[in-house]
């Protein structure tokens, strides 16, 4: 079934087109890679598809229902949940605090809140950090923190931009453990954009590849690493290089 339905969405900045025409659809109980270089768009596009601005054409199709024009508030209450690149837990708030702000978006009483609050901080393994101060956590826990809160406002579909910059390789595997427990134990559909190769690569069924906000690859993470255009704009002339002339694949882009 499809949950989302991304139809000819353009959104532009003044004279910039940060996304062009794009079209794609994701599958429920898919798990989708977002990649481009820098600047492509995909923040943006996760803005347009999460109700964060008006786009300038183009339709959202959600779970059967048109959301395009609906804010963003609204749209996280039919279950499209998006995190920010920048992070967005709030520091003065303790980690079950922080996670009952995802809560209230299902329900107004306390209680409830509080109780979803400690299922989740149980799921997510954080319940002996419930009155922590989430600024005063590492950085891979506040992360945790963040997807936590997420799950919060219980969503169908998940959105999650850049979970795994700034990690060590070692937290990234935990990240990863964290995501495919999203989306597999509880369900989740989950888009991910992602510098981080090896998450990709490891975690996601099919990607999609962005560059100048227009769409220019979608496929198996291993088909599309091969795809010239998408080694032209995003993986590097190195990686190019390397790859026809068989010299060693740099570490960050697991050999296709
Ligand atoms: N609110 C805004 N106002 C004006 N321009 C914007 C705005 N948001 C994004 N842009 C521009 O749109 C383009 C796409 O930006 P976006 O943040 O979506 O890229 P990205 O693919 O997420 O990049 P990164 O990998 O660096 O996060 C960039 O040129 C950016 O400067
Ligand atoms: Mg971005």
């Amino acid at each position: 079934m499809t949950l989302l339905d991304v139809q000819h969405l353009t959104k532009s900045f003044g004279g910039l087109v940060a996304n062009k025409d794009i079209s794609f659809v994701v599958a429920q109980g898919e798990l989708l890679g977002i990649i481009g270089p820098n600047g492509a768009g995909k923040t943006t596009l996760f803005n347009s598809i999460a109700g964060a601005h008006p786009i300038d054409s183009g339709k959202v199709i959600f779970d059967g229902r048109d959301i395009t024009a609906l804010k963003s508030h609204q749209i996280a209450r039919l279950g499209l949940t998006r995190t920010f690149q920048i992070y967005a837990a709030s520091g003065d708030l303790t980690v079950k605090e922080n996670v009952m702000v995802g809560c209230f978006m299902k329900t107004g009483s306390r209680s409830v809140a509080a109780a979803l609050a400690d299922r989740i901080l149980q799921e997510f393994e954080i319940e002996h950090l419930a009155r922590s101060l989430v600024g005063e956590l590492p950085i891979a826990a506040q992360k945790r923190v963040v997807m936590a809160t997420a799950m919060g406002t219980e969503p169908k579909l998940l959105l999650l931009d850049e979970v795994a910059a700034g990690l060590t390789p070692h937290e990234v595997d935990g990240i990863i453990a964290t995501i495919r427990f999203i989306h597999k134990d509880l369900g989740v559909t989950v888009i991910l954009i992602e510098h981080v190769m090896e998450m990709v690569m490891n975690v996601c069924h099919r990607v999609l590849v962005l560059d100048y906000g227009e769409k220019i690859a979608e496929g198996q993470p291993r088909e599309v690493v091969k795809d010239p255009g998408v080694i032209k704009a995003y993986l590097g002339e190195r990686y190019a290089r390397e790859h026809t002339t068989g010299t060693p694949v740099r570490s960050e882009f697991p050999k296709p």
